[in-house]
C-alpha cells in the first residue's frame, strides 16, 4: 500500500469562537462572549501571552486526574447555564460541561461545510454518535434529511435544544436514542440506504442497553457495515470519520478505513486543527478519514 498524503484541515471559519493562546499544557479560548481555560496535553510549546491575560478568563477547568476527561469548572464570575453562539448563521447553545468541553467542538466546522455541500439533494445523512447535533443541523439547514443517533437521552435533549435555537423545528430530522452499531445493523436488515454517514465515535462508550463500544475493537466492523449502508450509486455520497483516541495515528486510521470501505471513490486522511487567532500556530485536535464518491 502506498502511504497517503496527509492533509491538515483548519477550522478557520469562526466568528463566535477563537483560540486565543495555548502552551504549557493549557489553552485559552473564547466561546461567544466568554473566555475559558482548559487543559490541552498537545500544547507542548510555550504560551505567547502574559499570564495576566490568561488570568482574566471567565472560567478555568481542572481535570480530576491527567487521563480523566471529567473535572470541575472554577468560575471567576457567574456564567449562564447555556448561551447563544453561531456558526455560519447556524445558531446553537454552548455550555460548560463536567467533561471539559463546551457542547461544541469547533474543529468540526471543516466537516460540517463538507457535509452540507453534499447533503442538499433527496438523499439522507446518518449522523452516528451525533451528540450536540450540529452536523445534523448543518445538513438539515442545507435542505437534507437526517437521521441522528446517540446512546444518551441527555445528548439528544441538547441536540433538540440546538434544533430550537437554530429555528429548524420543522426540519426532517429523526432523533434516535440507540446504540450506533446496533442501529446500523438494523438499518442494513431493513434494506435502508444513506447518501452520507458521519461518525465521531468516542474511545469508549455504552449503548442505552449497556452495549459496550471500544474503538480499537469495533471501529473496523462498524466501518464495514457503514459501507453496506451507503447508497451504491447515488450522487454526492460521503463518509466522514473523526477520532480523538490518542493511540491511533492518521496512518492506522487510513489503513483501517481503506480496508473496511472498498466502494470506488476518493479518500482524504489527516488531522483537524484550530488556528490561533493572534499568531500563525495550529493546534491539532483530532484525526479524520473522509471518503467521497467519484
Ligand atoms: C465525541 S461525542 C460526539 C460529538 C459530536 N461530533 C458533536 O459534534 O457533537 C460522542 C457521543 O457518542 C455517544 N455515544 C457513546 N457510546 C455510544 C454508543 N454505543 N452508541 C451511540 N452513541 C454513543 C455519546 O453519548 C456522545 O454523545
Amino acid at each position: 500500500m502506498t502511504a497517503p498524503d496527509f492533509t491538515t484541515l483548519i477550522a478557520d471559519d469562526w466568528r463566535d469562537y477563537a483560540l486565543i493562546d495555548s502552551g504549557a499544557g493549557r489553552k485559552l479560548e473564547r466561546f461567544g462572549p466568554y473566555t475559558l481555560v482548559r487543559p490541552e496535553p498537545l500544547a507542548l510549546w510555550a504560551p505567547r501571552l502574559d499570564e495576566a491575560e490568561w488570568a482574566r478568563a471567565d472560567a478555568v477547568f481542572s481535570a480530576h486526574s491527567e487521563d480523566d476527561e471529567s473535572g470541575r469548572w472554577r468560575m471567576a464570575r457567574p456564567l449562564p447555564e447555556s448561551w447563544a453562539m453561531q456558526w455560519d448563521g447556524l445558531s446553537f447553545r454552548a455550555r460548560t460541561t463536567p467533561f471539559r468541553h463546551l457542547a461544541v467542538f469547533p474543529e468540526h466546522s471543516v466537516h460540517w461545510r463538507f457535509a452540507l455541500a453534499r447533503a442538499r439533494g433527496d438523499g439522507e445523512t446518518l449522523n452516528l454518535f451525533g451528540y450536540t447535533g450540529l452536523a445534523s443541523l448543518a445538513c438539515a439547514r442545507a435542505g437534507g434529511r437526517v437521521t441522528h443517533v446517540d446512546a444518551s437521552k441527555r445528548a439528544i435533549a441538547f441536540a433538540r435544544e440546538n434544533q430550537e435555537a437554530a429555528g429548524l423545528r420543522e426540519a426532517p430530522i429523526r432523533w434516535i436514542v440507540d446504540d450506533a452499531h446496533a442501529f446500523v445493523k438494523r438499518e442494513i436488515r431493513r434494506g435502508r440506504r444513506y447518501q452520507g454517514i458521519i461518525l465521531d465515535p468516542p474511545k469508549y462508550g455504552r449503548g442505552p442497553k449497556g452495549e459496550t463500544w471500544r474503538i480499537e475493537e469495533k471501529l473496523s466492523e462498524l466501518l464495514c457495515d457503514c459501507g453496506a449502508l451507503l447508497d451504491h450509486d447515488g450522487r454526492d455520497r460521503f463518509l466522514i470519520l473523526t477520532v480523538y483516541a490518542v493511540r491511533l495515528t492518521p496512518l492506522a486510521l487510513a489503513q483501517a478505513a481503506r480496508e473496511a470501505l472498498t466502494l470506488p471513490g476518493d479518500w482524504t486522511f489527516g488531522e483537524m486543527a484550530l488556528p490561533h487567532a493572534r499568531d500563525e500556530r495550529l493546534l491539532p485536535t483530532a484525526i479524520f478519514a473522509r471518503w467521497r464518491s467519484p
